[in-house]
């Protein structure tokens, strides 16, 4: 049955353009009083919606302005979690940095230690209640990481509560082991001990049971330098596993570890400088701006402008966890970063659709083209502008996922 969805005021289809590097709105390929024609998920077709007409087996009709985008990515979440971390944010807007209070026993370790206390159950049911927050949004493909387990049994327990709550949301879910988070404060032994532990005893297990098929590590002074990160990661691949990296949040590094390897992404970046921007722009390495945290933290933003002008991929994800980055309102979070930094309307929703997309190696979702998924939003104005203007308070009135509405 094709079902076509319309009219649309305009359509973005964010097709056709490029993966890397500045872009401008005029490049958006607008299409006005729009409709998308879609069949069992997949899209067929997008175009106005009187060409459209003839092919259609039923309409689903928009009787009030609305504009269509592709669903949203978020290519980077720890939405895994037990507790909240109030206290380190009421001590940190006091002025209290982020890593001494880390060193003070409270920061990811705190998160590990109610994590730990959390049943299977509790944790998917945290998982869905924030993915479907998520959806609501217009996210319709979200990334979650492991990380505060940090123990054999802790780890898969929290991959799988991802994979439950996979089962049970109406987004999909792309889990991460995130073992080499930090050495949690029990373990016996050193770094490389550590990370020696999770390829032996963690990484195989994720892999047989299929938890996961992405690695990632906080490559920082505080948690694994850049050799043992390189390490640890080279060893990840020989077990078949993708790579992504935290890198440059506090201190440079970790981005050009990524770049040198090939990771699929590095994230954060709020420390990169001329020659880590350099690096990732001669890459397929994924750049992704976390201005949630940012925000959480009171820093400064990822460079996401000299990123594009050098020529860099630059996706925008929420990092939604309880310490750093606890709000979690991806759209709102990419406005911000848009006004701050300078980004055109096109680059900030090429950051949260395709770009995003590539960041976890999706080919399949991410643009309003044949073939791919109908991962759809439509937000209640005429004109697109208005969506990233309105900085998070209009939010899109229906969202599908693969051509399924759910809002
Ligand atoms: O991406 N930087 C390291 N990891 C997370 C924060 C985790 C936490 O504070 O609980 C991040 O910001
Ligand atoms: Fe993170």
């Amino acid at each position: 049955m094709k079902t076509l969805i319309g009219p649309f005021a305009q359509a973005l289809p964010m097709d056709n353009l490029p993966l890397k590097g500045a872009l401008d709105d005029a490049q958006l390929g607008i299409v006005e009083q729009a409709g998308v024609l879609t069949e069992n998920g997949r899209i067929l077709q997008t175009g106005t919606f009187e060409e459209l007409k003839a092919g259609a087996d039923k309409i689903e009709e928009i009787d009030s302005p609305m504009v269509l985008l592709p669903g949203f990515l978020d290519a980077h979440t720890h939405i895994c979690f037990a507790g909240s971390r109030s206290q380190d944010y009421a001590m940190r807007v006091a002025g209290k940095p982020y890593l001494e209070i880390a060193k003070a026993g409270g920061g990811i370790q705190s998160t590990v230690d109610k994590t730990r206390c959390a049943s299977l159950e509790e944790l998917a049911a945290g998982v869905s209640d924030r993915a479907l927050r998520h959806l609501l949004h217009g996210v319709t493909t979200a990334e979650v990481k492991s990380g505060y387990g940090l123990s054999l049994e802790d780890e898969l327990k929290m991959l799988r509560a991802v994979r439950l709550a996979g089962s049970r949301s109406g987004l999909d879910l792309v889990p991460t082991c995130l073992a080499a988070h930090t050495r949690p404060k029990d373990f016996k032994g050193n770094n490389s001990v550590y990370l020696d532990f999770v390829v032996r005893k963690i990484l195989p297990k994720v892999k047989s049971e299929n938890l996961a098929g992405r690695v990632d590590i906080f490559t920082e002074e505080t948690a694994f330098t850049v050799e043992e990160s390189r390490k640890y990661l080279l060893k990840a691949r020989e077990l078949g596993f993708r790579l992504t990296v935290h890198g440059d949040q506090f201190t440079a590094g970790g981005s050009t570890l990524a770049a040198e390897i090939g990771a699929d992404s590095v994230d954060h970046l709020e420390n990169s400088g001329e020659e880590e921007i350099v690096r990732l722009a001669d890459s397929d390495t994924v750049a992704v701006a976390l201005p949630g945290a940012s925000l959480g933290l009171g820093m400064d933003y990822a460079p996401a402008r000299r990123l594009l002008d050098a020529g860099a991929c630059v996706a925008i994800a929420s990092d939604w966890n309880p310490g750093s980055a606890p709000m979690g309102h991806l759209l709102l979070q990419a406005s911000v970063l848009g006004a701050a930094q300078k980004l055109s309307a096109a680059e900030t929703l090429a950051g949260l659709t395709y770009r995003a997309a590539f960041a976890l190696r999706l080919d399949d979702r991410g643009v309003l083209a044949s073939g791919k998924l109908a991962d759809m939003q439509a937000y209640p104005c005429s004109d697109f502008r208005e969506i990233l203007y309105q900085q998070g308070m209009l939010l899109p009135e229906r969202v599908w996922k693969r051509g399924f509405r759910v809002k």
